[in-house]
């Protein structure tokens, strides 16, 4: 039998004994303490630093030792060799400080959570706007009224149920070729299993369920008028669920949660890489997506008053890896060559198989996948926005640690993804963080004194409140400041020589402080570094550059008009996204965040069947491409490094950095 050790996590104050050989991270998340991670615990982001206290605490009747945990790993020592100053200033020495994903229980401990570790729940920014949709479901009710069996006629009760619904739903007049005759009804075996004694009970009069004017997926007794679906958007970071009656289209509920599958890995490469490296890893993170989807289920129908067995259809959508997971497909064949999935046309599965307490009869539609990386919430947008119905050429980006991108209009449209790693979403980036409270979202630098305003999530005012770290859309902000302001010229290099105590030389080189300690909850000053800003280079000429391919590919110099979908897209300003050359030259109101566009779609496709048709036929002639397969990347990715660009022109925001010229390496990459 594995031995249990007693561990007690402050300031919370939650305790309890884990196994032997866990690390302190998974403990105290198996002990409902939510530490930091943006490195997939690789000892790289050091956000899940803690304390190890010693000495006796009686309190806790644990003698708590450093040695009750296993020695510092080589990585941890790497990490923590990288920050001198962080020590120095702290005052801690490695041993009493570790990483808490790298450290293993082999005794019992007492663990100080500082408060720059502490896991917030991130403020989930998915939420579904209001649209006009078209009602037509994918489930319609009937009324069917029999007269009761006997000996003259003793049809059995499906068959009879059948004739009668063949009456209700208008088949016997044949008005429509394709609606089936009520002998080519079918009903679902469920459902069969309890229609003799719910007919019976109703006295024969019954509102039927039935799922594509083809099978009977619900007989409940009595005149019924509502049905119930859901529609979720499974994000990598977030998951969201919205629950709409299918009759009226209206939205009743809104939930959402992290994804739990988190734990085990942050990006979909490592979640992949997990499901490969561990025999049951698919399993786990299968079983963990499947809970969380029950769970808001239940959290939803609840605050809509109705039973969750009231739910009839559910329409999922998630990128690719999320996609397969959910479906218990295993990922392995997304992440290596010639990264093809198991499927592209959508799927409808009963729920009982996939485990959903929905009604077990009801149907689960998952959306299309596009491409490897290109998946359902791709086609979900798709279908939000509907760039295959337009004249002009629209450009639709979903900004995540991958990007994915599709552009063109009603004759052609064309698609790519590309890593843009999690920079933009604060991974990576020095004091990056969530968008959690205590989260600086905004950024101004004064060009004169070169001083900054920041705006911290949760506050209504301009510098107020404690910063603990930036997120996603002030490091976009930051980044243009200091480029607007002078501070880092286009190759993103700090100028020297400039007179602000704010800039200095860090412990990586040159940074601009933002906000001094003093500001902060955490008690160390907040730059941004020049290796934040490489980060940031090196993301967004990725994402550049696989915009200008498409526009290169369909024969354009620019889009009419660009849509920003997902939660970061909804935050960052266009105009600074623009300065670092993130998205291309447009003018600047035909620039648009749609936020949670995938939620939208998922909607849509959940009210409206023939969306469903039409973007599995859209689906099937969007054109791919694959970034590393042109011949010309390389060099555009170099030109596209600079800001905005080392050679394309911007004339929409050209008047913002007015002293800029021609970069004469721009020559070195260029035909
Ligand atoms: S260093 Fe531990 S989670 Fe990143």
């Amino acid at each position: 039998m594995t031995k249990k050790h007693n561990i007690i996590l402050q300031p919370s104050g939650s305790r309890g004994q884990v196994e032997e050989g866990i690390s302190i991270r998974s403990a105290a998340r198996d002990l409902g303490v939510e530490i930091e991670s943006i490195c997939a615990e690789n000892a790289t982001c050091g956000k899940c630093m803690v304390l190890i206290e010693e000495g006796r605490f009686e309190k806790y009747n644990i003698e708590s030792k450093r040695e009750n945990l296993s020695p510092v790993s080589t990585e941890e020592a790497a990490y923590f060799a990288r920050r001198p100053k962080l020590l120095k200033d702290k005052g801690w020495e490695v041993g009493q400080v570790r990483l808490s994903c790298q450290c293993k229980v082999r005794g019992d401990v007492l663990v100080n959570v500082p408060e720059e570790s502490r896991g917030n729940k991130q403020i989930i920014r998915k939420t579904a706007r209001e649209r006009a949709i078209e009602i037509k479901p994918s489930v319609r009710k009937y009324y069917v009224s029999m007269t009761p069996p006997n000996l003259e006629r003793p049809i059995a009760d499906w068959e009879r149920l059948a004739k009668g619904l063949e009456t209700s739903m208008g088949l016997v007049r044949g008005t429509d070729a394709k609606l089936p005759r009520w002998h080519e009804l079918t009903i679902d075996y469920q459902c069969l299993r309890t229609l003799s004694k719910t007919l019976r009970e109703a006295k024969w009069q019954v509102t039927v369920s039935v799922w594509q004017d083809q099978e009977v997926i619900e007989v409940q007794a009595g005149y019924v008028e509502d049905s119930y679906g859901a529609a979720v958007d499974i994000g990598s970071t977030t998951v969201a669920l919205y629950l709409c009656n299918l009759r009226t289209g209206e939205m009743l509920a809104a939930e959402s949660e992290m994804n739990p599958q988190i734990v085990y890995g942050e990006d979909v490469m490592s979640r992949i890489q997990y499901a490969i490296e561990h025999e049951d890893g698919l399993e786990k993170l299968h079983k963990a997506i499947v809970a969380t989807l029950n769970k808001l289920l239940k959290q939803a129908a609840k605050s809509a008053h109705i039973k969750t067995e009231e739910v009839l259809e559910m329409v999922l959508v998630g990128n690719s890896t999320m996609h397969h997971i959910l479906l218990n497909l295993h990922p392995k064949d997304l992440g290596l060559a010639p990264f093809v999935p198991a499927i592209h046309k959508s799927v409808d599965i009963k729920a009982r198989e996939l485990g959903l307490h929905i009604n077990p009869s009801g149907n689960i539609h998952v959306l299309p996948t596009i491409a490897s990386f290109v998946g359902a919430d791709t086609s979900a947008m798709i279908v939000a926005e509907e760039p295959h119905n337009q004249d002009e050429n629209w450009l639709l980006i979903d900004v995540g640690t991958n990007a994915e991108l599709i552009l063109g209009n009603r004759k052609r449209l064309v698609c790519t993804s590309t890593p843009t790693g999690p920079a933009l979403e604060g991974a990576h980036v020095e004091y990056g963080m969530r968008a959690a409270p205590g989260a600086i979202e905004r950024v101004h630098i004064d060009e004169k004194t070169l001083e900054p305003r920041y705006k911290i999530v949760g506050e209504d005012e301009w510098n107020t409140g404690k910063a603990k770290g930036i997120c996603g859309s002030a490091i976009i902000d930051s980044v243009a400041e200091l480029f607007r302001a002078g501070i880092v010229d286009s190759r993103g290099r700090f100028k020297q020589g400039l007179s602000s105590k704010r800039i200095r030389k860090g412990e990586s080189g040159w940074e601009y402080v933002i906000a001094w300690a003093e500001e902060t909850s955490i008690g160390r000053d907040i730059p941004m570094t020049q290796q934040d800003v490489r980060q940031i280079q090196l993301a967004k000429a990725a994402l550049f550059t696989a915009a200008r391919t498409l526009l290169k590919r369909s024969g354009l110099e620019s889009p009419d008009k660009i849509i920003l979908a997902g939660g970061f897209g909804s935050y960052i300003d266009k105009e600074k996204a623009m300065l670092i050359g993130l998205i291309p030259d447009c003018e600047l109101d035909k620039v648009y965040a749609v936020g949670n566009a995938a939620g939208d779609g998922a909607r849509i496709a959940l009210l409206n069947i023939e969306k469903r048709n039409e973007i599995d036929s859209v689906t099937r002639r969007i054109e791919r491409f694959e970034l590393p397969t042109d011949p010309e990347f390389q060099n555009q990715f170099m030109l596209a490094t600079s800001f905005p660009h080392m050679s394309e022109p911007f004339p929409h925001i050209a008047h913002l950095i007015p002293n800029r010229v021609a970069d004469p390496m721009a020559k070195n990459f260029m035909k």
